[in-house]
């Protein structure tokens, strides 16, 4: 059977000592990962931290993989303030693509998140594709897909099992893996993971607090 993915997105926080503060704290519980064999977790902190997450992770033998939150649509070159996705591929094997957090913040539409789709494929970097609903694009030639409906994105409100189960059924008819994300907690976790076409989560707020965060590894 495929692991469970579950993945974190740190969003636009920790600071370089409070990141090192978060995987600290989970090397000292690393077992309540390495427990688990039949889930895999993926970290995705801010480009800044990449290094850090990826250096610490070696060292410490932790059960994580890395992935980051965005990618430039354009290759290595003259874009000022743009980073690539050969740079994120020297510290991460995973990117973000399309949360509506982007959509919405710095207008990403369906022409960019191609683009950005394209390009992490051409250096080696999994897609994680994030759709608001069953209307937003599902490419071709992508492995992993979340659902997160706005209405539950750090709203403390998330998305019922049964109706996350329906979009996600559509959505498997065209990938792999189907995660559900918005207001995933330990409390509830199971309750999304359970449903047949639901293949794992990608957890905001509650991923910040390591204890939580290990809760809903355990719980998942
Ligand atoms: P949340 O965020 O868990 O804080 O709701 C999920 C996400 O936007 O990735």
């Amino acid at each position: 059977m495929k692991p469970l993915l579950i993945v974190a997105n740190f969003k636009s926080h920790f600071t370089k000592p409070e990141a090192e503060k978060w995987l600290s704290e989970i090397t000292n519980h690393k077992s309540q990962i390495t427990n688990h064999s039949d889930k895999k977790v993926v970290v995705c902190p801010s480009f800044t931290l990449l290094q850090t997450f990826n250096e610490y992770i070696k060292e410490h033998d932790l059960p994580l993989e890395i992935g980051a939150q965005n990618v430039s649509r354009l290759p290595p070159g003259a874009y000022t303030g743009e980073v690539n996705a050969e740079q994120i591929k020297e510290f991460a094997d995973y990117v973000i693509i399309g949360h509506s957090e982007r959509r919405k913040n710095f207008s990403e539409d369906e022409s960019v998140i191609e683009e950005k789709i394209k390009m992490a494929k051409d250096y080696g970097l999994t897609s994680i594709l994030c759709v608001r609903n069953e209307n937003d694009r599902v490419y071709s030639d992508i492995s992993i897909v979340v659902y997160e409906p706005i209405f539950a994105i750090g709203t403390g409100n998330p998305d019922t099992p049964e109706n996350a189960e329906k979009v996600a059924e559509k959505i498997k008819e065209k990938v792999d893996y189907v995660l559900y994300g918005g207001s995933v907690t330990g409390d509830n976790v199971k309750s999304f993971t359970r449903v047949e076409n639901i293949d794992g989560v990608l957890v905001g707020h509650e991923s910040l607090d390591p204890f939580e965060f290990l809760n809903i590894v355990k719980n998942a």
